[in-house]
């Protein structure tokens, strides 16, 4: 098969997109706005969140196993739409396998380097993604006048997924996460954990009008359709009906997950389906 032909084939071939559970959907979100035609096979770990208290070795053995379960599904990227993993996993199984594989926290780091003025930023994320130091490392590569300051903020992944998006309690331990951030002065703040960007509003309020938000899954994106176009890859025509373009597996019970979805993803996701990929 030529080059153009075996490029033209292989961009009908869905794009890989995995997360602990279901904070990957802000970058699924975001994937379905900026390259509506690209199919995607997702796949959240609902049973074996959270990943931001675990160890590398952990985080790095599942994250394998979510890739070996995508590539079974001949998919042409691999989005890591996990901070916690791409921090812990990305570097590790970029070498084991032959397809691009692309994470979040790279793109993060780069707008926030950019963006800064004053020089500097704050880092909220779990606690494996700011015990890692990445951002910081990502950052300090492409702007060396920067003080970052990581803070990890465990509470935001539970309230998120209790749907407490809106709420006094959630805007409460916002506050007493935010307010050092705040006496430091940041002027840019990456939100470096997939869950982060659906309390945006909450986050907003409190760090004020003056402090730019990164949300590192609209880059994700973005940057991924650039990479798409370079390599020859990206769908050129819209999936039909019956394509089956958007597929969800999870490896617990599907109900929960698709409820959520269903909140933040307008398209109307009508199923996920089960899967063990413990042995893989
Ligand atoms: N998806 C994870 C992240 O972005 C947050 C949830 C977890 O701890 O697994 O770091």
């Amino acid at each position: 098969m030529s080059e153009t032909m075996n490029s033209a084939v292989r961009s009908e071939a869905p794009i890989g997109v995995f997360d602990s559970g279901i904070g990957g959907l802000t970058v699924v979100r975001e994937i379905m706005r900026q390259i509506p035609n690209e199919r995607i096979v997702y796949f959240g770990d609902t049973a074996r969140v959270p990943y931001g208290n675990k160890s590398k070795e952990t985080v790095i053995r599942f994250s394998r196993q979510i890739v070996r379960f995508l590539e079974a599904h001949n998919v042409k990227t691999i989005v890591v739409a996990c901070n916690t993993a791409s921090a812990y996993a990305l570097d590790e199984l970029e070498k084991e396998i032959d397809i691009p594989m692309i994470g979040v926290v790279k793109p993060g780091a780069k707008v926030a380097a950019e963006a800064t003025r004053s020089g500097k930023i704050g880092v909220i994320a779990t606690e494996a993604t700011i015990g890692s130091g990445i951002y910081n490392q990502y950052i300090e590569e492409l702007n060396h006048d920067v003080t970052i300051w990581g803070k990890a903020c465990p509470l935001f992944v539970p309230l998120v997924e209790e749907g407490l998006l809106e709420d006094p309690v959630t805007d409460e331990i916002a506050r007493r996460y935010l307010t050092e951030l705040i006496d430091l002065d940041i002027d840019t703040l990456i939100l470096g954990c997939t869950h982060y960007p659906l309390i945006r509003s909450t986050i907003r309020k409190i760090m004020g009008e003056g402090v730019t938000l990164v949300n590192p899954a609209y880059e994700t994106a973005r940057e991924l359709k650039e990479m798409l176009l370079l390599r020859g890859l990206l769908k050129q025509q819209p999936s039909g009906l019956g394509d089956n373009q958007y597929q969800f597996f999870v490896s617990d019970t599907a109900g929960k997950f698709i409820r959520f979805a269903n909140s933040i993803i307008k398209y109307g996701v009508l199923s996920a389906k089960q899967v063990n990929i413990e042995n893989d």
